[in-house]
């Protein structure tokens, strides 16, 4: 089908037809649903009736090849023009091969292997019959308290632009409609989702324009830019006025300034809530804002499909607008294939043989090895000693409970634990002891604490496996405490007075307060979720067969209190400058101003040198460039992965400029006694920011190039840039 039959398809559409292609229904709504008409609480208050769910555009929560194809087949009878429906589900950190959660992945610094674990997912996805996949999670995060952190990559806009790239090239490919293993991609959560007010989710967002265009746009941005077709919108409000009516975030931002012409989809329910939000008094004045302000479909509620027909009647909204967002769901089924191909990808045959295979599950382990970040390794704990016993101890010691949540569609069942990942990594079962110690947040019994202990005394090395359990991040599940779970640090604080030499492993979902466990034990790996082969990229790590190499994409705060605490932040007129202590200045009384573990942070097996960073020249002009290099010498008896991280300060700005900002990284892989350079070019246009006016422009005058291993510990070297753009 090409644009002009679409075209003409359009013309043949009742103004019914058009409106019933913007409404999305769950899945029980569609006959051949496994769980058809199993519609209660909300849902069956949505009150749509037969004929609008036979005419919706598309549907949330499906998969399943054969599931799909009822589905399909069924909606194709009786929809009138033969429109197929658009299937649209969360593929978020992989779809059966869950790969680990995306802040982990955001720590790997991999975009190769992020794009390869998006292509495997969609992979899995469209052949159970997926079109369109809710992902990426873009959203800048600052706050460790919110429980959707573990769904974004971070805390840099640059990075997370880096990775939302990655991401919609694997998930996309270059061929939508020829490439059946390929899904749509769905940017999300437009915009600013992750600055909730007081890390609880679904709260207020209050940031300036600057902050907005500054920080957070730059990665949907990015996304769009490598051809994601679609854009959710976000549940909070931007300036007052909730995302899903905001005309001119969507209208005047997203469709006129960026030029976007593809589909936009409101989130779970966002229309209807500007009624409690206070913006709209009923299900039409809803309706209303939000086509106006450019939502296409509508996710869950039933405004568009109960009153649009009406406000078109009555001369409130245009005609036009029902035609626009009609369209651009039916160019988006064109290029899927739909018209000619509306099963795509779903095949009951091979769906059994490209789910969960080795191929995949190979590139989960592989990206988990590079998401886990070693945070501290005091005495050299880790890797284990080849001839060590081992107590491995805790909650998490034999949990399949590490694939996060968004994965729906993964099992706990079919996960590697950190035992069986031990075993089958060669830890000789005789040189193993284990006991749980206690549950994820439920006391030791006196049994359980007693084996622990027994275990412990028997070890050369206790290995502690601890964490949150998947509910404790994800949508709607914010920690305002974020430390372990009280049991788990009873448990540690228990071992302690053992005087083994102990690592933590860490199974979470959001960077925590590590108070209680940073400070009793000597090693502490931030494994996160790691997904479907966590167990064994974790024993490949304490055993020595691969090194940590991951980088923190997102601070761990010394304590609460601090949060948000990020790296990229503004000096304030009082910066605390420990070297000179001033009573008057910016600083708590009680804790430290930095967090305990900064951005770009991570150790390996080996250590690293570098040398002082020099610069081509001291002055760049408006069209040239420079070049930043620093010599790193592997100084430690492992092979390691470095990651050399460039950091840019702007002395002096039309408007306050962050005291460092990431723009640029390389990785070296040095042998024990290997030095190499690592190389950087820096030209004029990456010193550019919005302006007071917001105009995107440097400043000519100073600058601080950093170079150095995390966000903390960067030299840096002064230049000026000549002239300005
Ligand atoms: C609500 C979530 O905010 C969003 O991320 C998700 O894609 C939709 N529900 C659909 O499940």
């Amino acid at each position: 089908m090409d644009r002009q039959q679409l075209q003409s398809l359009l013309g043949q559409m009742t103004l019914d037809e058009k409106v019933a292609q913007l409404l999305q229904l769950a899945t029980p709504f569609f006959e051949g649903a496994d769980d058809a008409g199993m519609i209660t609480g909300p849902m069956a208050s949505l009150g749509v009736t037969e004929r609008e769910v036979r005419g919706a555009g598309s549907v949330l929560g499906l998969s399943g090849a054969q599931q799909v194809i009822d589905i399909q087949t069924n909606h194709l009878k009786f929809n009138r023009l033969g429109i197929p429906l658009l299937v649209m589900s969360d593929i978020v950190h992989g779809f059966k091969t869950i790969f680990p959660i995306p802040l982990a992945i955001g720590c790997s610094w991999d975009m190769a292997l992020a794009e390869r674990s998006a292509e495997v997912a969609a992979r899995e996805a469209a052949v159970s019959g997926v079109h369109v996949t809710f992902a990426p999670m873009v959203d800048l995060v600052r706050d460790p308290r919110w429980g959707r952190v573990m769904e974004s990559t971070g805390e840099d806009p640059y990075l997370n632009g880096l990775y939302a790239r990655a991401f919609v090239r694997g998930f996309q490919g270059k061929d939508l409609t020829g490439d059946t293993d390929r899904v749509a991609a769905c940017v999300k959560h437009f915009a600013g989702y992750g600055a909730a007010e007081a890390g609880r989710d679904y709260n207020t967002v209050d940031l300036s324009e600057r902050q907005l265009r500054e920080f957070y746009l730059s990665a949907y941005k990015a996304a769009l830019d490598e051809g994601c077709e679609m854009v959710m919108t976000s549940f909070n409000t931007i300036d007052g006025i909730p995302a899903s009516g905001n005309r001119w975030l969507m209208r005047t931002l997203l469709r006129e300034e960026w030029g976007f012409d593809g589909v936009l989809i409101s989130d779970w329910g966002a229309v209807k809530e500007l009624i409690p939000h206070g913006v709209a008094a009923d299900e039409s004045e809803a309706a209303l804002k939000a086509i106006r302000a450019g939502v296409d479909i509508e996710m869950m509620t039933p405004c568009y499909v109960h009153h649009l027909a009406d406000l078109v009647r009555s001369g409130a909204v245009e005609e036009r607008l029902v035609d626009e967002a009609a369209m651009r769901v039916l160019e988006l089924k064109r290029k899927l294939g739909l018209f000619e191909r509306p099963l795509r990808g779903a095949d009951p045959e091979r769906e059994r043989e490209v789910v969960f295979c080795e191929e995949h599950r190979a590139a989960a382990r592989a990206l988990a090895v590079k998401s886990c970040v070693l945070l501290q390794n005091d005495n050299d704990v880790l890797p284990l000693a080849p001839a060590a016993k081992v107590a491995l101890i805790g909650p998490f010691a034999g949990s399949g409970d590490i694939l996060g949540a968004w994965s729906w569609q993964g099992a706990k069942e079919d996960a590697v634990t950190l035992h069986d990942g031990l075993l089958a990594a060669g830890l000789d079962p005789a040189r193993l002891v284990v006991a749980d110690g206690c549950g994820v947040d439920a006391a030791a019994t006196a049994e359980q604490l007693d084996a622990a202990l027994a275990a412990a005394r028997e070890a050369d090395v206790v290995v502690l496996a601890l964490g949150e359990h998947a509910w404790m991040s994800g949508e709607a599940s914010c920690r305002a405490d974020i430390r372990l779970p009280e049991a788990q640090l009873a448990l540690i604080a228990a071992l302690k007075p053992l005087g083994k030499p102990t690592a933590a492993i860490l199974f979470n979902g959001r960077p925590l307060d590590l108070h209680g466990v940073a400070d009793q034990v000597d090693a502490v790996l931030e494994a996160w979720f790691p997904g479907s082969e966590g167990g064994a990229a974790v024993a490949e790590l304490l055993l020595g067969k691969a090194s940590p190499s991951g980088r923190l994409a997102m601070s761990f705060p010394y304590a609460v209190g601090q949060v948000p605490v990020y790296y990229n932040a503004y000096n304030t007129g009082r910066p605390n400058v420990p070297t000179a202590p001033d009573h008057y200045v910016s600083k708590y009384l009680d804790i430290p101003n930095e967090p305990l573990y900064p951005f770009g942070y991570g150790l390996g097996y080996t250590t690293f040198a570098y040398g002082e960073p020099t610069l081509s020249a001291n002055e760049l002009t408006a069209g040239g460039e420079l070049t930043v290099s620093v010599r790193v010498t592997n100084t430690g008896r492992r092979i390691g992965e470095e990651t050399v991280q460039l950091y840019v300060r702007d002395i002096a700005g039309d408007v306050v400029r962050p005291v460092k900002e990431l723009k640029d990284y390389r990785k070296l892989v040095l042998a024990p006694g290997e030095t190499a350079e690592a190389v950087f070019t820096l030209a004029e246009p990456q010193l550019r920011y919005y302006h007071a006016n917001l105009t995107w422009t440097s400043d000519p005058g100073e600058f601080v190039v950093f170079v150095g291993p995390n966000s903390r510990d960067a030299a840096g070297v002064r230049f000026r840039l000549t002239a300005a753009v």
